[in-house]
């Protein structure tokens, strides 16, 4: 709870445009898998480079998408490898790409993530065409101020209809400039 409320804190600071970051992102593993191949062709996804991170990913659909969910999922792995969970965060796909989510934290990622890929502004996403993600930056001053270094997990499911379409899970960490 308590965890909860002091992540809120930071994301109220860095709207606040308070954020001026010394530490990096650096991520250890990038993994992204199909579920239901009858929706989806092919989604690859390349970790460029571990530390400032910067990762490529490129997807097909084997159907063309109207709506989708997404199911994010945040993680603190603790020193003892146990996890505190930080943050469940479920939101319409269509609204994220509509950049609806502008006011928090994950849309103003989203924003970046957008000028450097060929993702639609809104759903549908078409079946057939290669979507891509093309050196996407951890900029660590678009992230929470004072972030503890520590290792973290990020959970991101693609749902249709509650079905688990595709799961791409990203393991790094915080780690500050010395
Ligand atoms: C792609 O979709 C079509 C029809 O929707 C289906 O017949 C085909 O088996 C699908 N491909 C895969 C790899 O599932
Ligand atoms: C991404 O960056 C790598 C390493 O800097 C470079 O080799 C590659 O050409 C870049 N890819 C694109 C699509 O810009």
């Amino acid at each position: 709870m308590l965890a909860r409320f002091s992540f809120f804190v930071i994301f109220l600071r860095l709207q606040l445009g308070l954020a001026k970051n010394n530490y990096d992102i650096a991520i250890k593993s990038l993994n992204c898998q199909v579920i239901a191949k009858s929706y989806v062709n092919s989604l690859e996804c390349l970790l460029v480079r571990q530390r400032t991170a910067v990762v490529s990913a490129k997807f097909s659909l084997n159907q063309t998408i109207e709506h989708f969910d997404v199911l994010a999922t945040f993680d603190l792995m603790k020193k003892d490898k146990s996890r505190m969970n930080i943050a469940d965060i479920k939101m319409d796909g269509c609204k994220y790409l509509g950049s609806m989510y502008q006011n928090n934290i994950v849309g103003k990622l989203f924003k970046r993530l957008k000028s450097v890929s060929n993702l639609p502004a809104n759903c549908p996403v078409l079946k057939g065409k290669l979507y891509e993600i093309r050196n996407y930056t951890f900029i660590s001053d678009e992230f929470p101020p004072g972030a503890p270094q520590a290792k973290w997990q990020v959970r991101l499911k693609m749902l249709k209809s509650s079905e688990l379409v595709a799961d791409i899970s990203i393991e790094g960490a915080v780690v500050y400039n010395t």
